[in-house]
């Protein structure tokens, strides 16, 4: 395989951290790797596989001589640089929402959709991590049953939201545990008018509400659904909740597929030979995925799969990733590996 001059735009942070760890993990053909951030990480040093990077700042010069960058830094940041990057000759990997919905740019999970690659113009938009997880898991059972409703409600990391919730939990717990005040800056989200705590808590609000009275997350999780299904027609409804869990989102997903009849070890058996899907499903021995220890795997956890007793195509299932693995990081090398393929 041909070897490539790699960038990561954001690589100071909670997933350009784990693009760098899942490239050299997975032994991606580089030739280099560029690590960039912001002005104050420039000249930053960082250990990875026995090599050391100095981080640089991120200007339009970073990205000569690139062939792909992989860009998590925020939306303005990847609005800024993105087509500056393509100008100079290199293949983007977006993870942030900024070109998600643009038509004419792909919005791929591999598992699923990895012919939305062929004829694209120089970006490519990784999902978000609840949507990644999703649909990686329901595709088998979509492809073979058909599907025609997804009611989900997700249980999201703080890692989502960045290395600053993740130390805002850290220290609220700290305070909490000392009985001392607990200050509350950045979740919901950091833009947002008011702050709650998140320790011992659960927010139900990610991103900002539209006037739909939904959440951008909600929205995101609902329209991308549809996208990388190539289904318009799909009925999607979400709702996001943030809890004090620091990595790993947890999904309650209601499906109603495609016809009537179909058993629980049907879907048991489709989803036990789907690619990067693992069944934890066993009642009896109190096996189902938990966040805590799908932390730092690759795969997509499914159980808890039952029959809605009330809908003769209805089901439940729970779904738990690590959300900077498959949601984030691993989907955007994957996606990279199979441009390369
Ligand atoms: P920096 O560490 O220099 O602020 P997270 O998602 O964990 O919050 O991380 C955000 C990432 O985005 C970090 O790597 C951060 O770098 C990077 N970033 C923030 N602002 C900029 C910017 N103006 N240019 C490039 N990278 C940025």
């Amino acid at each position: 395989m041909k070897k490539v001059n790699v960038a990561i735009v954001g690589a100071t942070g909670a997933v350009g951290t784990k693009i760098l760890e899942k490239l050299l993990e997975r032994d991606f053909p580089v030739q280099s790797i560029k690590l960039l951030a912001s002005k104050r990480s420039a000249g930053t040093e960082i250990t990875a596989g026995g090599h050391n990077y100095i981080v640089e700042e991120t200007v339009p010069e970073s990205f000569d001589g690139i062939d792909i960058a992989f860009f998590s830094a925020g939306g303005s940041i990847s609005e800024k640089f993105a087509h500056e990057a393509v100008k100079r000759g290199a293949v983007v990997i977006d993870n942030t929402s900024a070109f998600r919905m643009t038509e004419q740019i792909p919005l791929v999970v591999p598992e699923v959709n990895a012919d939305a690659l062929n004829g694209h113009a120089g970006i490519i938009s990784n999902p978000n991590c609840s949507t990644i997880q999703m649909v990686t898991a329901l595709q088998p059972i979509r492809e073979k049953l058909g599907l025609n409703r997804i009611i989900v409600s997700t249980y999201q990391a703080v890692s989502g939201a960045g290395s600053e919730a993740i130390d805002e939990l850290e220290n609220q717990s700290n305070q909490f545990t000392k009985r001392s005040e607990i200050k509350a800056e950045i979740l919901p989200s950091a833009s947002a008018e008011r702050h709650y705590p998140i320790a011992f808590n659960a927010i139900p609000q990610i991103d900002s509400f539209d006037s739909s009275g939904y959440t951008l997350e909600e929205l995101k999780m609902m329209n991308e659904t549809k996208k990388i299904f190539g289904d318009p027609e799909l009925s999607v409804s979400a709702t996001c909740v943030r809890l004090p869990v620091v990595t790993g989102h947890s999904e309650s997903v209601y499906i109603e597929v495609g016809q009537d009849g179909v058993t629980v070890k049907e879907l048991h058996d489709l989803l036990t030979n789907a690619p990067g899907v693992v069944v934890q499903d066993d009642p009896s021995k109190q096996l189902y995925p938990m966040p805590l220890f799908a932390e730092g795997k690759d795969e997509v956890f499914v159980g808890r799969i039952r029959k809605d007793p009330e809908h003769p195509a209805g089901f439940h299932l729970w779904i738990v990733s690590d959300n900077l693995l498959k949601g984030a990081a691993l989907n955007s090398v994957q996606i990279a590996e199979t441009l390369l393929t």
